[in-house]
């Protein structure tokens, strides 16, 4: 079976930094023609220099492949709101990012209290840019697999009420909850589903044996939440659309006492959201998933480009190359995949 779609893009993406480019970069611009880029580097991104830096770095590493890169700003305690007017001049600019702090890797600096921001927020309304949430509480009393739905009380519905216009995107939706909301707020609302939230559930996480590899923030949620998840994408509603989070790290940051959330997924993800798509028999609907509901919330052009999914089955390898004499192991690593993406 072959299926044409628009080339997709991906709205969540994080690359890192320094050495590692040279493996993150090109792997993007073999499928996707944008990508939103994370700003949760070591130094995060809270600068216009800092974003001008990084983009250059990006493009630096581009190789073969290529992409546009969209950039974020990283909402740190101390974000100077002032800079927001010369980085919405740029086209590439995409919007800022919310990390509740501490609930993630990389989001140490990230907000204790949101609505402490209130310029930040009222001059994103006044220009027009969207905030991107990692939707979750980071509270003692909270289980981690309520982190979500309770965010979804206590942080963004006073967030959305206090700034009616201000367009928020709840990243990696893992959560009934979370598409509820997204339904009943849509279109001052969107969000952006993983593949491994789409094909995956806690108990492939901690099964009889723990598997790291599939260790995440916000964590893969019970059946319901991923039937769910499934529900919403493939009903063709246009407020879900792709995001990979696709998080690369060095294995050696996986597999180990205390290890990192982060599952990489980049070069298979559309192999496996289109699985997704076809098990539902809602391939109608990958399209405007892929390609389509992002361009049109964030108010940009679908892409002209077109690629081709070919039901033919790849063999993931057991791990990729990476720095510091490590390596990276990719999502299903050793595993086969049913759908390959190629060119038309
Ligand atoms: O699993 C995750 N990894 N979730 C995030 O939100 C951040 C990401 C990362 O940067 O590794
Ligand atoms: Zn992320």
């Amino acid at each position: 079976m072959r299926l044409e779609i628009i080339q997709p893009d991906d709205w969540h993406v994080h690359v890192r930094e320094g050495e590692v480019l040279q493996y993150t970069i090109p792997e993007i611009g073999l499928h996707f023609a944008r990508a939103v880029i994370m700003p949760n580097t070591n130094s995060p991104i809270v600068s216009i220099d800092a974003m001008l830096a990084y983009r250059e770095a990006i493009h630096a590493a581009m190789g073969q492949t290529s992409f546009e890169p969209l950039m974020t700003l990283y909402l740190t305690a101390d974000f100077d709101p002032s800079i927001l007017k010369s980085a919405k001049e740029f086209p590439w600019f995409h919007g800022v990012k919310l990390y509740p702090k501490g609930a993630t890797t990389g989001a140490e600096q990230g907000v204790l209290n949101w609505l402490e921001h209130a310029e930040v927020f009222e001059q994103m309304v006044l220009l027009n840019i969207p905030l991107m949430v990692h939707a979750e509480v980071l509270s003692p009393d909270v289980d981690v697999f309520d982190r979500e739905a309770v965010c979804l009380e206590e942080n963004l519905q006073p967030l959305i009420e206090a700034y009616p216009t201000l367009r928020v995107v709840l990243e990696h939706v893992s959560t009934q909850e979370g598409v509820n909301w997204v339904k009943a707020h849509y279109p001052q609302v969107a969000a952006t589903v993983t593949a491994h939230h789409l094909c995956f559930d806690r108990n492939a996480l901690l099964n009889t044996r723990i598997h790291p590899d599939l260790f995440c923030l916000p964590v893969l949620k019970r059946r319901e939440h991923q039937q769910a998840l499934i529900a919403a994408v493939t009903s063709g509603h246009p407020g879900f659309f792709l995001g990979t989070d696709s998080a690369p790290q060095a294995a050696r940051d996986t597999y180990c006492a205390s290890g990192c959330a982060g599952i990489y997924t980049q070069p298979y993800a559309l192999s496996l959201y289109t699985q997704v798509f076809f098990e539902q028999q809602a391939l109608a609907h990958l399209e405007g998933f892929t390609s389509l509901n992002g361009a049109r919330f964030y108010g940009r052009s679908p892409n002209t480009q077109r690629v081709c999914l070919v039901q033919k089955p790849m063999k993931v390898p057991e791990f990729l190359p990476w720095a510091l004499e490590d390596r990276l192991t990719p999502i299903c690593a050793g595993q086969q995949l049913a759908w390959q993406v190629e060119g038309v």
